[in-house]
């Protein structure tokens, strides 16, 4: 599944702008789909046919990044967050618009104190020296993805964008796994969940599927000083009760608690305070759906350098296909 990771984070999909990953994605998976389809909000429907029951799985394709609001006479960039972005760790990274130009993210004066940092003093520059420069190469409006290189420590993988490629990834594994299962199976990679879960909600309403999993990533808190976490980065898939969006089905909980358990696997609970994923969208379409959340434990969520452990994301495409199976 690296490999697959490696190119699924190669691709820059900033919110509304998931063109190029939802083409990778389905050169990826229609080997293992009979039906691939494309809405207006850019959500990426993949189809396997079946007769049973209408299963929608759910990971999203967009990542957080930037966008251009303002360049000032010198040909330096102000920007807005897509999604949320934090702004301690965006300072000094470097960010690359979809035509290649880079750019980095730097601050009108010396930050002293992390606590003053003001999002609003930041600006990006692209090494140019006045507006018309600038022009030639960015134009407001135009988005940037963070620059993060993909790296591996045995099963560690460290890259940007993990959130949610790794669910995606999961899901391309799951559709290879469940090519013969008789369930009708809806794969959706989703737009702009970063900026308010806004393809899901559509894309639920057009699948109307009789239960759904989503597939994201949550923060472990497993680092020193964070919150106290029992939750730990390689300790198995989370199966998250409930966040600020959304709270798992009764039976779905079971199901994958059960297929767990079958599978003799780690699993680990989470409620959440705070976040929300794609669930929150989807559990509430139409006259509501039963819908669950897996997340693979992701350390320094929304950073270039987000972090997981591989074997995490594998035993949530087995805990998702023997959880198809039990149904
Ligand atoms: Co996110
Ligand atoms: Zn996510």
């Amino acid at each position: 599944m690296i490999e697959l990771l490696a190119k699924l984070v190669a691709v820059s999909g900033v919110s509304g702008n998931e063109e190029k990953i939802a083409q990778v994605i389905n050169e990826e998976i229609k080997a293992y789909v009979d039906e691939i389809k494309t809405d207006a909000m850019g959500n990426l429907i993949c189809i396997k046919k079946g007769t049973e029951k209408r299963i929608m799985l759910a990971a999203h394709m967009d990542e957080t990044g930037v966008i251009v609001t303002h360049i000032d006479d010198n040909g330096f960039l102000r920007f807005s967050g897509m999604g949320g972005i934090n702004h301690f760790y965006s300072l000094h990274q470097k960010v690359e618009f979809y035509n290649g130009t880079i750019g980095v993210i730097s601050y009108e004066e010396q930050v002293e104190n992390l606590k003053d940092l003001k999002p609003e003093k930041m600006y990006i520059d692209i090494g140019v020296r006045t507006r018309e420069e600038a022009r030639k190469k960015v134009g407001i409006g135009d988005v940037a993805a963070f620059v993060g290189t993909f790296a591996v420590n045995e099963n560690m993988v460290i890259s940007k964008a993990l959130d949610d490629r790794a669910g995606c990834a999961v899901l391309i594994e799951t559709a290879r796994a469940l090519k013969d299962n008789n369930n009708e199976i809806y794969y959706v990679f989703t737009t702009q969940e970063e900026v308010g879960l806004r393809g899901a909600k559509t894309a639920a309403y057009a699948v109307n599927p009789d239960l759904a999993i989503v597939v994201d990533v949550t923060n472990p808190g497993d680092t020193p000083n964070a919150k106290p976490s029992l939750l730990k980065i390689g300790n198995g898939p989370i199966i998250k009760i409930m966040d600020r969006a959304s709270i798992i089905h009764p039976e779905m909980k079971e199901l994958l608690i059960n297929s767990a358990k079958a599978l003799n696997m780690n699993y680990q609970l989470k409620v959440a305070t705070s976040g929300g994923t794609d669930a929150g969208a989807i559990s509430v379409s139409r006259e509501g759906v039963p819908t669950a959340s897996i997340a693979v434990p992701c350390r320094y969520l929304h950073s270039p350098v987000e972090m997981i452990d591989i074997n995490d994301a594998i035993n949530a495409a087995k805990l998702v296909e023997k959880a198809i199976y039990k149904l």
